[in-house]
Order: C-alpha cells, then structure tokens, then sequence
C-alpha cells in the first residue's frame, strides 16, 4: 500500500493547525464588524453549477475540475471556488426574498482544482471568501475590498497592495469585445489552440493567457477601460473616490481580467509585495458578478465578492516574518506519583476542565523529572504535584512555573483556591 498524500495537498500538523485557528478567527472578527454571516454549501456540486457560473472557456472548468459520476450517474464536481455554489444557494433559498438586503455571506472551506501544484498553488486548497448580494452601489464595492485589506492588516501583513480594474457592463463589454477580436484576428495563428478557441466565444480570456503572455499583441491590446460607456465609468470613478476615503492605496491596471467568466464591472486583486515571496504574487481576488444569480434562475441581482486562500496568506506571513500571536492553552499539568495518586489525578483533572481551565498529565508511566520536563515543554503555567504522602495528609504541591514558586494547597479547597490567582 502506498501511504503517501496526494500531490498538490497537504497535512496541517497541529503546530500549524494553531496558526490556521488564529487566522481564521481573525477572518471571523473581521467579517463580524462588517456584518457578513456564514454560509456552508456542499463540498460538491452538480457539475453544470461551475460550467455555467465560471464559465466553460476558463482553465478551471476546462482542465482544473475534479468531476466525477456518482453511482446513480449524476454528473457531480468538487467545488473549484465558492461564488457559484453561493450564488446557487441564494437563489435556490431565495435569499432574494429576504427583506434585508444586500444578503451579506462569508464562507471558508476546502476548495480543489487540478493545477500544477508548485509554491502557493495546491490542489485542495482552503478559501475565505465573501459575498455581498443585492447590491449596486459602488460603496459596497468599496466595503468589500476594505474588508479583505483590513484581514490582511490584522493578520499583520505589512507588504500588500491593491489592483483594481473595471470590465463595465454588457455593453462596454460588448464595444470591447468587438475590438478585441479585431486585434487578434489577423494573428491569431501565432496563438497557442486554446487562445485560438477563445477568439469567438470568449476575446476577453486571452488576455489571461499563461502561454503567450509575452505576445507582443497583448501589450497593444485594446484596453478595456477605454470602452467604458459613461455610467460604467462613473461607477468606477466613485468605487475609486472611496477607496481613497478610506486610504486605501491602489493601482489600476487594464489588464486585470481575473480567470473567471462570471465577472463584470469591478475586478480586483490584492498582490503581496513581501521580498522573498514565491513567483505566484496573488493573494486575493474578486469582484463583481452581475448576471449571476439570473444564470441560475433568480431575479435580477447585482453581486460582489472575494476569495483569498489562507495558504497563500501564510506563506505571506512567512515571507514578512511575521509571527503570529499564539498561546499555548494549556494551564495545569498535572504530576502524580504512585498508583493512588494517579487514580485521583483522573478526578483532579476532570475537576480542573469542569471549572474551565485546561489540564493534562502524563499517561505514560514517565518518572517525576522526565513528567516536569513535559509540563515545561507544553508551557503549562502550573504544575500540581500529588505523591502518596500528599494524598494522606490531604494536600497537593502547586508550582508556578513562569516565577518557580512552589505552594501547598489544601485538596478540600483547591478548587477554589487556585481560582483566586490562576484565572
Ligand atoms: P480565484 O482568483 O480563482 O477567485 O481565487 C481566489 C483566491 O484563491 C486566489 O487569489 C488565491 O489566493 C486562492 N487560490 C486559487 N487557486 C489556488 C490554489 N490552487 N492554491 C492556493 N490558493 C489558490 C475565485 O475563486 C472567486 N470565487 C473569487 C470571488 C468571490 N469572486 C467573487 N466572489
């Protein structure tokens, strides 16, 4: 048998499992204060869903996709990303009925795409994402990418900064589109075969292209923010006037045209600037998807959104050195010596958790040193020691580990006694 995981995931061993749990309580605060609240959809979906909602000209539906039949021979798919499977569940609890809206909904869970795994790309990845549904005004626009920053802020990432663009609405998209397949058509020969695909049903992804990034046309690629009719650009202007409201730093940048299909209007990305940081930059991405919820069936909504991996959040930790505010929980150890004092060890520690603190003990038949030697490395704040002798005489030794003070206490009290000063 071969006990090996599979490529392009990882084990999230329980030291690092601690930084996971303090990053995505952070995501938790953050998100609380905007008033976002949680959603949980299937870790699949039918397959139509993502086809559909991203888009079947993307790399993700085209070649990322984890699909697979069931034994009923229903075509099912493991998420690639969340929006679609939101935007789904609105519509399908028409959470467009609710009479507050926007409908505000954050989400973190396990996303799977079958990429070529390298540094900050896996195949099961973990996103945090949000998203704002029911709204067309650009101060949501504005909240929503204030709300990712400010996570970066508070996880204490000092080297991040803000790409924005706008792909307009449909009929700036259409100018645009025209435009672009203008441009390539004469030279599309020099295009790799997806690119060569994309002209007619999809200009706009070429743009995305990894092959022929360096093409030379793609630098004179028409822009599409030229094409933006007059309401477009108003919106963007203002989604731009508050972000500086807000002192948020941004670049603006044509080009951005994000890898999904599902995107109109404002499209963002948040890129780590960290030296040291691996070749893939990109920490969070999103923007609007007005159209969705229709393509799924619902009334005419306007939605924005945003997902960010938190192991791409890590890395950029790592990269800034950044670490990360975490305490060991563990308040008591407790050392007993002698088969009468372990037996009361089990009352003891199940007293000490009932009464809210955190305690362990040695279960391995260890000698006094090697069991004070553990309590040390688990950073235990105290240690309570118990012998036979201690037992008789009713009493336990308490040491405090951080000033070495050693004290008796009173078993019959004990309880109540250390909660005086170890709270
Ligand atoms: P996306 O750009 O495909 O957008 O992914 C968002 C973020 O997920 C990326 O910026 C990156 O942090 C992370 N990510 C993507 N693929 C991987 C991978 N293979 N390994 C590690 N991290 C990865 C979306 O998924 C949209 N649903 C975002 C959105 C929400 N737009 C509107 N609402």
């Amino acid at each position: 048998m071969k006990v090996q995981i599979p490529r392009g995931t990882q084990d999230i061993l329980p030291g690092q499992a601690k930084i996971w749990q303090w990053l995505e309580e952070k995501m938790r605060e953050v998100t609380n204060k905007y008033h976002f609240e949680e959603i949980r959809t299937p870790i699949f979906e039918h397959t139509e869903i993502f086809a559909r909602g991203v888009g079947d000209t993307t790399d993700i539906v085209q070649k990322e996709m984890y699909s697979f039949q069931d034994r009923s021979g229903r075509d099912l798919t493991l998420r690639p990303e969340g929006t679609a499977a939101v935007v789904r569940s609105f519509v399908e609890n028409k959470m467009y009925g609710d009479p507050n809206q926007p409908v505000k909904l954050f989400y973190i869970g396990p996303m799977f795409r079958y990429e070529r795994p390298q540094s900050g790309r896996y195949r099961q990845f973990v996103q945090f994402g949000v998203e704002a549904l029911g709204s067309q005004d650009p101060a949501i626009d504005a909240e929503v990418i204030s709300l990712a920053m400010n996570i970066y802020r508070e996880a204490g990432l000092k080297n991040v900064h803000l790409v924005i663009n706008s792909l307009g609405d449909k009929e700036s998209r259409a100018k645009h589109r025209e435009a672009l397949i203008n441009h390539f058509r004469p030279r599309i020969g020099e295009f790799c075969e997806d690119c060569q695909n994309r002209l007619e049903k999809n200009p706009l992804r070429i743009l995305d292209c990894k092959v022929d990034r360096e093409h030379e046309l793609m630098k004179t690629a028409p822009s599409i923010l030229e094409y933006l009719n007059d309401e477009s650009k108003v919106y963007f202007d203002k989604v731009c006037q508050y972000l500086t409201d807000l002192g948020i730093e941004y670049t603006i940048d044509s080009t951005l045209v994000r890898g999904l299909d599902y995107y109109n209007a404002t499209t963002f990305e948040i890129m780590s600037s960290a030296p040291g940081f691996g070749a893939i930059t990109t920490l969070c991405g999103g923007g609007r998807y007005n159209g969705l919820v229709e393509e799924f069936g619902g009334p005419e909504t306007p939605g924005i959104g945003f997902a960010l991996s938190i192991e791409r959040l890590i890395a950029a930790l790592e990269a800034e050195q950044v670490q990360p505010d975490i305490h060991n929980g563990l308040d008591f150890y407790v050392v007993a010596l002698g088969e009468r004092a372990k037996d009361y060890s089990v009352k003891l520690l199940s007293e000490l958790r009932n009464n809210g603190f955190s305690a362990d003990r040695d279960y391995t038949g260890r000698k006094m040193k090697a069991q004070l030697k553990s309590a040390d490395r688990l950073h235990a704040k105290f240690v309570v020691i118990i012998g036979e002798d201690e037992l008789d005489a009713g009493i336990v030794q308490l040491k405090n580990m951080e000033t070495g003070e050693q004290k008796e206490i009173k078993l019959a009290t004990f309880i109540e006694e250390i909660k005086q000063f170890a709270v």
